[in-house]
């Protein structure tokens, strides 16, 4: 071990975030003490919510110093152990930020069984986002068999998983998404029935042909004006599941006005915002349901994968400008 790389949050970002944003530097790998383990991060995983990191919102109770390694979820190796429960060996989900090397006290640690699917998953698809897609459509959209669920952000892992679990569930699953080469995979590779480019004008009008009788459910990951294109198509009782307003998250105020809501009168509809950390306990659900439609060939997911730590500001401003295709990972380190 020569030396633990970190990335640091160097200043907030003005908009979108530039690599400028952030800073490097390498420092001595700690050694664990007592009821503690050092592991070696394997995968980082880059979330738009980072963006809202960087900015001190509240809700995630981070407090990112200018000079601090970035904060982050990561799929990591136990190097070295002195916690009873942590083995030398072992692969766990723990947030060990931007940097080679962490140390932890196990508290809010996963294992991951490396024989399952790839330990990558447990980013994606089998972690955080994937919950966020299958709880949030489950509990809080609950279609029934048949009607449309419309879904932005729809290759993302948490839109592709909102998008799967309708179709699975009997749904007719509707996407929206940033060009025509995502919209064609969302269609042939993911089994939405329709994808609209959010990108080619008209995003009312598109939504409207592909929704003909109405969106029965819509499932928010972008807000702004997708989510009020989308708000002009509700059927009647429509429920509206407000995930995620990355359109949003590079504004330092909140934006003016936002989307006309008289449809929502009109369509009768309930507008419920949903937080994954209230759905943390479904984690072994989601994980058992999915994990059986992907060994069945049923359920599809993507991943766009950067290599070196040196490479996640930008990666990170990729993702960012709506340009990442698949779950955001970089890959650290290969497991030993
Ligand atoms: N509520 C929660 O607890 C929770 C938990 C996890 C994630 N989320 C939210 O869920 C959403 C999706 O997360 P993810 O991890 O699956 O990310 P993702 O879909 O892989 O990436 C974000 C996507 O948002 C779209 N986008 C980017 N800028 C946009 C803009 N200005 N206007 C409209 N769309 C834009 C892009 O897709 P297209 O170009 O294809 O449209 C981009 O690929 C995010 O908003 C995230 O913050 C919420």
């Amino acid at each position: 071990m020569d030396g633990n790389r970190r990335v640091l949050f160097a200043r907030v970002p003005r908009g979108l975030p530039v690599p400028e944003d952030f800073g490097w530097d390498t420092v001595a790998v700690p050694s664990p003490g007592p009821g503690q383990f050092l592991s070696r991060t394997l995968w980082l995983s880059l979330d738009p919510y980072l963006r809202n990191v960087m900015k001190g919102h509240a809700l995630y109770g981070v407090a990112l110093r200018p000079g601090d390694p970035m904060y982050g979820e990561t799929v990591a190796q136990v190097v070295e152990s002195r916690h009873p429960q942590f083995e030398p060996g072992e692969i766990v989900v723990v947030k060990n930020g931007w940097q080679e090397y962490a140390l932890s006290d196990g508290q809010g640690v996963r294992r991951v069984d490396p024989a399952l699917e790839p330990v990558s998953t447990a980013l994606g698809v089998l972690g955080m986002p994937g919950l966020t897609g299958y709880a949030g459509l489950v509990y809080l959209g609950a279609p029934r068999p048949g009607q449309t669920v419309l879904v932005s952000a729809a290759t993302g892992p948490v839109g592709s998983t909102a998008g799967q679990v309708a179709r699975l569930t009997g749904a007719r699953a509707v996407g929206i998404a940033g060009s025509d080469e995502k919209c064609r995979y969302a269609v042939d590779e993911l089994g939405f029935e329709a994808c609209v480019n959010r990108r080619a004008g008209d995003l009312p009008a598109a939504i409207r042909r592909a929704c003909p009788d109405g969106v029965d459910v819509y499932f928010d990951n972008a807000g702004g004006e997708v989510l009020g294109a989308a708000l002009a198509n509700l059927a009647l009782h429509a429920r509206i599941v407000l995930c995620g307003m990355i359109e949003a998250y590079g504004m330092d105020t909140p934006p003016a006005g936002g989307p006309f809501l008289g449809p929502v009168v009109a369509a009768r509809a309930t507008i419920k915002g949903l937080v994954v950390y209230d759905h943390f306990h479904r984690m072994a659900e989601m994980q058992k349901v999915i994990g059986r439609w992907i060994r069945e060939g049923e359920f599809r997911y993507r991943e766009d994968v950067t290599d070196g730590l040196e490479q996640a500001p930008a990666a990170f401003c990729r993702l960012m400008q709506g340009d990442n295709f698949g779950k955001t990972l970089v890959r650290v380190a290969a497991a030993t």
